[in-house]
């Protein structure tokens, strides 16, 4: 059985994060929710502090945090903004972990300093038109010719795909092959052959652009694919294990901003002369969310602790990413609930926190993907 414990070092990072969070990010949040403006200074800024690169090692200008002190720094942001935190989470767990374990030494001298300083922002491109929860069905190809490989295909739904430095795709370099016919490849933003499609208009996360990638005859150097030959599906599918805790510290921090929200609003809100934080019925309600954000959160550690520890947890990400989603779905409807009609306005954050959460439970795998990881590992473990 593991444990976690916080150290002095990871409340030291939260506190320093809560600061900058809620001080910066937090500042024009609402005003990006409207303008769709993606927060590059904001993300300079965080490099500044070291979010850009937090568990890529100190010897490429990375942090070398571990994931507890990551979790807890992206629930910190998500608590002021969650498009500035979806982007932090795909640079972070997803490409700059995934060099990380399957990168070779001349690509992370290459990448990190790049990533880590947020001069590239990094995106993942797994998603096509017509392979969404079953990845093994894209279309896109790599075909090699001599030192390099030819990219085709279009990937759908790419967080950052606009405005990102770099992005990891995957493409069929086998198609007779199933999983082990696909392959991963790390392209440059300013390769001509790879065209940003259309930009979805999307109901929340406004602010973190949601883009097609087209790969057109896209040239890749043999130096710029990411393991062997074969490995794209384990890298994409090691990637997600470390991407979920990612949603699970979203949903944790949108969950918590929720929380303290309503708390805020119904200690300053009369009705029936008195202030309806006095109601059983709002106190119960409240008693429900706290429990609710915890349990979560004790899950979302537990899961990070498993992955500094070296061990599986590929089940522990997919419950912590699946409960925490859901949770902070119920959590936005009460704290909404709570606010009454003025929830519902954008005079107050709610109603873009309402909006912004409904995603958690779809991307980076549905409820649905993740109780079929969790099952499928449950029913494995115990046939062995
Ligand atoms: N780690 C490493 N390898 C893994 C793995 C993991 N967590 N899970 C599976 N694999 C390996 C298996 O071991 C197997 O390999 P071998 O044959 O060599 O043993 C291989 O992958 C195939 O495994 P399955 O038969 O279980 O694969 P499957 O086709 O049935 O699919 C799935 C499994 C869990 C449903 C998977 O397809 C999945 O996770 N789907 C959801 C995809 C998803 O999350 N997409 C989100 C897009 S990204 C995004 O949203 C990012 C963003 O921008 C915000």
């Amino acid at each position: 059985m593991s444990y976690y414990r916080l150290t002095d070092e990871h409340l030291m990072i939260q506190s320093m994060v809560r600061e900058f969070s809620r001080k910066v990010v937090g500042a024009t949040a609402a005003e990006r929710d409207q303008t769709k403006e993606f927060p590059r200074e904001n993300l300079e800024k965080m490099a500044e502090l070291g979010l850009m690169g937090m568990m890529v090692p100190l010897e490429y200008n990375g942090e070398g945090a571990d994931t507890i002190s990551y979790v807890l720094a992206l629930s910190e942001i998500a608590y002021s903004c969650a498009s500035t935190a979806v982007v932090m989470s795909v640079h972070n767990s997803i490409v700059c972990e995934s060099i990380k374990r399957f990168g070779n030494e001349d690509q992370k001298s290459r990448y990190f300093p790049q990533l880590a300083s947020a001069e590239k922002i990094g995106a993942f491109a797994l998603t096509e038109p017509h392979a969404g929860s079953d990845p093994v069905s894209q279309a896109a190809t790599a075909v090699k010719k001599g030192d390099h490989y030819v990219l085709n295909g279009t990937k759908r739904f790419i967080t950052s795909g606009k405005n990102c430095g770099l992005v990891i795709v995957t493409a069929k370099t086998d198609e007779s092959a199933r999983h082990k016919g696909i392959s991963a490849f790390i392209v440059n933003k300013d390769n001509p052959g790879l065209v940003v499609g259309r930009e979805e208009d999307k109901m929340g996360l406004r602010a973190s652009d949601t883009t097609d990638l087209m790969f057109e005859n896209c040239i890749v150097p043999v130096e710029d694919r990411l393991g062997e030959e074969g490995d794209g599906f384990k890298v994409a599918m090691t990637a997600l294990d470390g991407g979920r805790i990612g949603i699970a510290a979203q949903s944790v921090g949108v969950a918590q901003a929720c929380l303290d929200a309503a708390v805020k609003y119904a200690k300053k809100r009369e009705q029936f002369g008195q202030k309806i934080s006095k109601f059983q019925g709002i106190r119960w309600t409240i008693a429900d969310m706290a429990t609710e954000i915890e349990a979560a959160r004790h899950l979302m550690f537990y899961a990070a602790a498993m992955k500094d520890m070296g061990e599986r947890f590929s089940t522990q990400a997919s419950m912590a990413k699946l409960f925490a989603s859901e949770m902070v779905n119920r959590i936005t409807g009460k704290a909404l609930q709570i606010h009454g009609g003025y929830g519902f306005t954008r005079d107050y954050p709610i109603e873009r926190m309402y909006r912004d959460a409904r995603v958690f439970t779809i991307y980076e795998g549905t409820s649905e993907i993740q109780r079929i990881v969790i099952s499928n590992n449950i029913l494995k473990d115990r046939r062995s």
